[in-house]
């Protein structure tokens, strides 16, 4: 594990756009997994200017999504095809067929779509970096602590704590959505590398019990501990209770 403390938000958003930048600097059509929430904006933006500059191409990149809410249409603001779209999709030059996000399309084709999409990243080749933000529970994506953890993409119930966490996004507690589809830990954990972001105090015992050298599914952070090839940038605060 690969742990860079960083002084602040924007010197976390910069390294981790180095890091994204070199991965597709490397190899035109890299498959990246991609994460939503405030954490990686800073990163987006400056991928954007990366790209505006000329210093990078997405022209045959691939890109997945880790989640999205069910129950929200994708022009909903605070749909996470939405939140693409504000921050990456509209500003660079992917290739729409190279993006999927997992569909919030009713329940009963749910698991189908689910099946779909881990095929599609399977046909992918996998994912070549796979971004990750980390939710005040420990959860990734919207894998919720939970005594078992599934490995395929699947739908999930959110957490109380991850409502009321994701609540600053909408009007009220009771508009944000009680149910996600979220790729599993098989896709993440299969990723050939993992870059993890953190930032703020409020995000210190979640980063403290992800990468203590303990691992459990209350935490579903802390097995990322077991992935080769993973990479924690932090700030000062996220960092402060290591
Ligand atoms: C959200 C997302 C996660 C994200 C996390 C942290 O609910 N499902 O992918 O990493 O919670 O969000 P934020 O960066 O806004 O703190």
């Amino acid at each position: 594990m690969d742990l860079q403390v960083v002084g602040d938000y924007r010197e976390m958003s910069e390294l981790g756009a180095k890091i994204v930048s070199e991965t597709i600097q490397e190899k035109k059509n890299a498959v990246l997994g991609l994460a939503t929430g405030s954490t990686p904006e800073g990163m987006y933006a400056r991928l954007v200017e990366k790209y505006r500059r000329g210093d990078l191409d997405f022209k045959s990149v691939v890109t997945f999504n880790l989640d999205e809410y069910v129950g929200l249409a994708p022009d909903h603001p605070q749909s996470y095809h939405y939140y693409m779209k504000r921050n990456l999709f509209d500003h660079v030059n992917l290739d729409p067929v190279n993006i999927s996000i997992p569909t919030s399309s009713s329940d009963e084709t749910l698991e189908e779509a689910c099946r779909q999409f881990d095929k599609k990243i399977e046909h992918a080749g996998g994912i070549d970096l796979q971004l990750l933000g980390i939710g005040v529970n420990g959860h990734i994506g919207f894998n919720e602590p939970a005594p078992y953890l599934k490995t395929a993409t699947h739908l999930v119930e959110l957490a109380q704590e991850t409502i009321e966490a994701n609540s600053r996004f909408f009007q009220s507690k009771e508009e944000v959505p009680r149910k996600a589809v979220t790729m599993g830990l098989g896709s993440i954990m299969a990723a050939d590398k993992i870059l993890l972001l953190a930032n703020g105090k409020n995000k210190a015992p979640a980063v403290r019990d992800s990468f203590s050298g303990l691992v459990s599914t209350e935490t579903p952070a802390s097995l990322l501990q077991l992935h080769r090839k993973v990479t924690i940038v932090i700030d000062r605060e996220a960092a402060s209770l290591l």
